[in-house]
C-alpha cells in the first residue's frame, strides 16, 4: 500500500485496528435533517470523542474550524433529495482534486445495488477509486439501502459489501444486521457499520455496537443515534468505549448514565 494510502487508513483506525466515526453527512440529501439543522453548534463538541468525521464539503468549509485536527472523510456522492421517491440516483458531486485540497483522509459514496442506478452507481465507485489512488486518499463505499430499509439482511448486505470491496473500496460502510458475520467474513477490507434510524434507547445503540464488534466490524460509523440523542457526548463516549474498551453493554450503559448529567 502507497504511504499515503497507508497513513491515512491508520489515521481513520486506530493502533487496535477500530475507529468511531462521526457521520455528520445526512444533509446532502435530507436537508436540515431534526437536531442537524445548526452544524456549526452541533458537530464541534462531539469532535474530541470522534476518531473521523464523515462530512460534506459545506458543512466542512462553512461549519467546521480548521484548527480541529480531525481525520475527514468527505462525503462525494450527491444528487437527489429525499422529496424524490428514488434515492438510487447519485452522481460523483466533488472533483478528487477538490477533495485533495480540503486534506481529507478518504472520500465516500453510496452504491445502491439491486435498484435502478446499480449500473451507475458501481462504475461511479469505480471511477472514484481510480482517481482517488492517484492521490493516496482511500474510498469508503455505503452500501445504501435508502427507503427499502427490508433489505437490512446479511444476503443483500454481504453481496454489497463483497461488490464494493470487488471493484477496489478500502472500506465499507453497512447495517448492522442478523447474521452480521456473514457480512464481515466475505468482505476483505475493513466494515464499520452505520446507526440507522434513532433506536429506541441507549442501550439498544451499545448492543449494536458490541454485536457489530464482536462480529467482526472495524468500528462504527454512526449519526443520528448520536446527535439526536438529548445526551450526544455520553452516547458517543459510551460507544468509544465499547469499540476501544471492549466495554460490555452493562459496563457502557453505566458510563453513559454517569456522564448523561454532567455532559452537554
Ligand atoms: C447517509 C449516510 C450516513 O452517514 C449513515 O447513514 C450513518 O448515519 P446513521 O448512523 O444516522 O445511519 O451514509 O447516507
Amino acid at each position: 500500500m502507497d504511504w499515503g494510502l497507508k497513513n491515512r487508513m491508520q489515521r481513520i483506525f486506530k493502533e487496535d485496528g477500530l475507529t468511531v466515526m462521526l457521520a455528520v453527512d445526512h444533509g446532502y440529501f435530507l436537508g436540515a435533517v431534526s437536531r442537524m439543522e445548526e452544524p456549526a453548534k452541533t458537530i464541534p463538541p462531539l469532535i474530541p470523542y470522534a476518531d473521523s468525521l464523515m462530512v460534506t464539503r459545506g458543512v466542512l468549509r462553512n461549519c467546521i474550524d480548521p484548527k480541529f485536527n480531525i481525520p475527514i472523510v468527505l462525503r462525494v456522492s450527491g444528487g437527489n433529495s429525499v422529496l424524490n421517491e428514488d434515492l438510487s440516483n447519485e452522481e460523483v458531486v466533488v472533483s478528487m482534486q477538490d477533495a485533495a485540497r480540503l486534506g481529507v483522509c478518504a472520500v465516500a459514496l453510496s452504491i445502491y445495488v439491486g435498484t435502478a442506478h446499480e449500473h451507475q452507481t458501481l462504475l461511479a465507485l469505480s471511477k472514484l477509486i481510480n482517481e482517488a489512488r492517484d492521490f493516496g486518499i482511500p474510498v469508503l463505499a455505503v452500501t445504501a439501502v435508502g427507503k427499502e430499509l427490508e433489505k437490512r439482511d446479511a444476503k443483500y448486505l454481504s453481496l454489497a459489501s463483497r461488490i464494493a470491496a470487488e471493484l477496489g473500496a478500502d472500506i465499507v460502510k453497512t447495517y448492522y444486521c442478523e447474521d452480521f458475520q456473514k457480512v464481515t467474513e466475505s468482505c476483505p477490507v475493513p466494515v464499520v457499520i452505520a446507526g440507522g434510524p434513532k433506536l429506541k434507547d441507549e442501550t439498544d445503540i451499545f448492543q449494536m455496537a458490541y454485536d457489530a464488534i464482536a462480529k467482526g466490524a472495524k468500528g462504527v460509523d454512526m449519526g443520528r443515534n448520536i446527535w439526536q440523542s438529548r445526551w450526544p457526548v455520553a452516547v458517543i463516549s459510551a460507544i468509544r468505549s465499547v469499540v476501544h474498551e471492549k466495554a460490555t453493554v452493562d459496563k457502557a450503559v453505566k458510563l453513559f448514565e454517569g456522564l448523561k448529567n454532567k455532559v452537554a
